[in-house]
């Protein structure tokens, strides 16, 4: 790893800065030094997963895809890298990721992998310094580690995505929602935390999506809740994941999350209101101030913890019986 002197002199965005003026209004793929700098071969990567795993499972997420699902896609379901107690090697882990269908997220990379927090922030930096109307808060950050197969199905997710590709090739699907419209009441319900991300594209969409297929070094962003899949395309991913809001992205969370309870408290049927406009800047500061007074209390996401990694079993896990399944806040 660079020694975070070298960070902050460094051009990490490859692109002309016109090329990112897109950033935030359109999708955007552009080059990158993170792949250079932050040398994720496997050695580290085994040392970072052998960190998450001592660090227990609020620190990952390890997913798996069942083959059986609608559309052609999939069943995600969650697991454990070691059970209490146990040990494992992340050369190990990294070797079953690349056997299958497995897909591991470290979390907190400000405590696991400090060096990679601090390189994604200066790229982040660079972003503000060179694109005026740039601008980020509540950055959250993790590394994606996935297999030559895994998936991501079609979701929305209710932040700002920034993703920097490392190692392997892959691809995103995403649908404009000018052109594939997504009824707002979909993403309220992602807001209010009734239901998880995925959502159920109509599978006629499914071929029309605009793509774009990510090389290591290069990086992709995109507007603000546009549904999209992902698909690795043949061999191990590695991929620098973060999240943020900026105020248009506050304001259109609010806005979804004030018509939202709407919706289900007072039985109304709210008009959509498009970003950018009057409406959603006034449900904005209603969704916001219920948000603060906890007017709507969702349930916590129970997620069940349904395998463990076990290098002796056939195929690289042991599937936990559900008595003893363990069942986490995601
Ligand atoms: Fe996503």
């Amino acid at each position: 790893m660079t020694h975070i002197a070298d960070i902050a002199e460094a051009r990490l965005l490859r692109n002309d800065t016109p090329e990112l003026m897109g950033v935030h209004g359109e999708v955007v793929v552009f080059g990158h030094a993170l792949a250079d700098m932050a040398s994720l071969d496997d050695d580290n990567l085994a040392r970072i997963i052998e960190r998450a795993a001592a660090a227990g499972p609020e620190h990952y997420n390890l997913s798996m895809v069942e083959p059986e699902g609608a559309a052609g896609y999939g069943r995600w379901v969650q697991g454990l890298l070691t059970e209490p107690g146990e040990k494992v090697n992340g050369h190990d882990v990294l070797a079953l990721i690349r056997r299958g269908r497995l897909w591991l997220q470290v979390e907190h990379l400000h405590e696991l992998a400090p060096d990679l927090y601090r390189l994604i922030r200066a790229a982040y930096d660079e972003f503000k310094r060179r694109v005026a109307h740039f601008t980020y808060f509540n950055l959250y950050t993790n590394l994606l580690i996935s297999g030559p197969s895994a998936q991501v199905t079609p979701h929305i997710d209710v932040a700002e995505v920034l993703l920097f590709h490392i190692r392997g090739r892959k691809k995103f699907r995403l649908w404009d929602p000018a052109k594939f419209p997504v009824p707002d009441e979909w993403r309220e319900s992602i807001i209010l935390r009734e239901q998880l991300e995925d959502i159920p594209l109509r599978p006629e969409w499914l071929e029309q999506a605009m793509e774009a297929v990510l090389e290591p070094g290069q990086g992709v962003s995109f507007p603000f809740m546009w549904p999209h899949a992902v698909e690795n395309l043949g061999e191990l991913n590695v991929s620098l994941q973060s999240e943020y809001h900026h105020p248009a992205s506050i304001r259109r969370y609010a806005a979804l999350y004030a018509n939202g309870l709407l919706r289900r408290r007072l039985g109304m049927n709210p008009q959509s209101t498009g970003p950018g406009t009057l409406g959603e800047a006034l449900r904005a500061v209603a969704g916001l101030a219920a948000k603060k007074l906890k007017v709507h209390s969702p349930k916590p996401r129970k997620v069940a913890m349904q395998f463990v990694i076990d290098p002796a079993e056939e195929d690289g896990v042991r599937r936990i019986p559900e008595e003893r399944q363990m069942h986490l806040e995601k």
